[in-house]
């Protein structure tokens, strides 16, 4: 379709993400037939190199990371005619008038990708600017962190906002590009059954778990500045919760599910200090084994520097202070080098008002609904049936309604979030992205129990690699007279 005939501009597109993501990604929109034959993609990075050096770094990149049976040589060569390489110091302002030289042979729609460190986000705007390479119609595309805190975001989107207008730019968190996340919108807003259960009269509580099995994957020297809470909390998780506890948005365009999103971020419990000891487990891993091996502890890792205290396991005890959501605490957790890569949301409905069945079964006796974002993709409603048999009597047993994606309407893939995002990009839809607003107000949340942390000055308590995190993390959730999901 000629509204997505794009140039697209990466910067950092010989780093890390480029290769491991965007590049993959964007051959399977090649695959896919996506690709306007007209889009034309311009790579950009420090290293000297030549666009044929480039194309063959790439082949053999994209043959690394796109799946063996996914992988086929003649598509990705069509693919890598569309991509010249340009080596630029970002900070060069004169290197820029060789971007306005490749893109004024043939131009379309600008998209500028910065793979970059954020440091350098307003740097590289500034200096697009000042060469004429953009206008009020370029989408800029920026990646996660945004800031180390609300203070530091503000100066970035700052630097941002100078140059884009807000409905230009596109920050990514690329768990709103999962299939299974936006499916949170279709099962709330398409399904009345669930719509009118989804408040405090009929769920007592919510559970999101975003378990990682990998370490710090060489990223120390990154991960030690920020942490699980910075990492993975501010974003993802924070917009996972937004996902399940926002009002239904008027129609699906991208202002009015923020506008929903927001209110839940504002609408957030401040943790104050008195609250730290109940609402909030910090863990750091220490040395156990990963997939039946042993793997080194956090401080132990390549490049760690000892007596570290951040974080590599979060557990929160978030409540929404609303009328839909009051009395309803949502436990969230992640971590690092927990026993498995697992993604899940459960919805635990209350239990129905009088119960009439074997005392001793009582506890089986309320429905959950189990969105598993992933692997294996579906989701579970928990019903309460009869068990069979003559000798059972009355006694109920607890199964599920099931739904596994890739079984029930057998897609043979589940396109990666990637390949959505920069699809949406492509198309100008800005609903899967993230406003300036939520960044800052979920920066704020999250700020302040950094800043109990650095008051207390307490280590993060430990955990053996490939266990649930510490106990904290369990004791957190039994006060409350419950447990997470898989110790049920
Ligand atoms: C990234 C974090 O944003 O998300 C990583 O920086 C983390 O630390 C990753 O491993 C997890 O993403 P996914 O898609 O593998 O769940």
């Amino acid at each position: 379709r000629e509204e997505t005939r794009c140039d697209l501009m990466m910067f950092g597109a010989l780093g890390d993400l480029a290769q491991r993501k965007l590049f993959p990604a964007l051959y399977q929109l090649e695959r896919a037939g996506l690709l306007h034959p007209k889009s034309r993609i311009l790579a950009i990075a420090r290293r000297e190199a030549d666009t044929g050096s480039v194309r063959e770094l790439l082949l053999n990149r994209l043959r690394e990371h796109v799946k063996p049976q996914e992988f086929d040589a003649d598509v990705a060569r069509g693919f890598l005619q569309r991509v010249d390489y340009h080596c630029l110091d970002f900070s060069d302002l004169d290197g820029f008038a060789a971007l306005n030289e490749w893109r004024s042979t043939d131009p379309s729609h600008l998209v500028v990708y910065m793979a970059t460190p954020p440091a350098m986000y307003g740097e590289i705007a500034r200096n697009l600017r000042s060469s004429d390479c953009c206008d009020h119609n370029t989408r800029v595309v920026v990646e996660k962190p945004i800031g180390h805190d609300l203070a530091s975001s503000k100066v970035i989107n700052d630097e941002l906002g100078e140059v884009y207008n807000e409905n230009q730019l596109f920050r990514i968190d690329h768990y709103l590009g999962k299939e299974t996340v936006q499916n949170l919108i279709a099962l709330r807003f398409a399904n009345n059954l669930f719509a009118s259960q989804w408040d405090q009269n009929h769920i007592s509580h919510v559970e999101i778990s975003v378990a990682e099995s990998v370490g710090i994957e060489g990223r120390w020297g990154y991960f030690d500045k920020a942490g699980q809470i910075r990492d993975m909390v501010q974003n993802h998780l924070l917009q996972l919760l937004c996902l399940i506890a926002m009002d239904p948005p008027s129609d699906l365009s991208a202002d009015s599910i923020r506008n929903e999103k927001v209110k839940v971020l504002k609408a957030l419990r401040e943790v104050t200090p008195d609250m730290m000891d109940t609402h909030v487990v910090r863990g750091q891993y220490t040395a156990g084994t990963s997939g039946g091996r042993p793997v080194p502890g956090y401080l132990e890792e390549d490049g760690a520097a000892r007596g570290s205290k951040t974080e590599t396991f979060v557990a929160l005890k978030a409540e929404i202070e609303n009328w839909r959501w009051s009395g309803v605490p949502f436990y969230i957790r992640t971590g690092k080098r927990l026993p498995e890569k697992l993604s899940q949301i459960i919805i635990h409905f209350k239990p129905a008002p009088h119960y009439i069945f074997d005392p001793d079964q009582k506890h089986l006796a309320n429905n959950k609904l189990i969105i598993r974002l992933q692997p294996d993709e579906g989701m579970s409603l928990q019903i309460l049936t009869k068990d069979q048999g003559l000798d059972k009597g009355m006694r109920l047993r607890q199964g599920p309604l099931e739904l596994t994606f890739s079984e029930t309407f057998e897609t043979d893939r589940i396109p990666d979030a990637y390949e959505r995002l920069l699809w949406e990009i492509m198309k100008g839809n800005q609903y899967l992205f993230v406003r300036r607003d939520e960044v800052e107000h979920a920066w704020q949340w999250v700020d302040r129990i950094i800043r109990n942390w650095d008051d207390s000055g307490q280590p993060p308590k430990r955990y053996a690699a490939g266990t649930w995190g510490p106990v904290a993390s369990i004791a957190m959730i039994t006060r409350d007279g419950r447990s997470w999901y898989e110790d049920a």
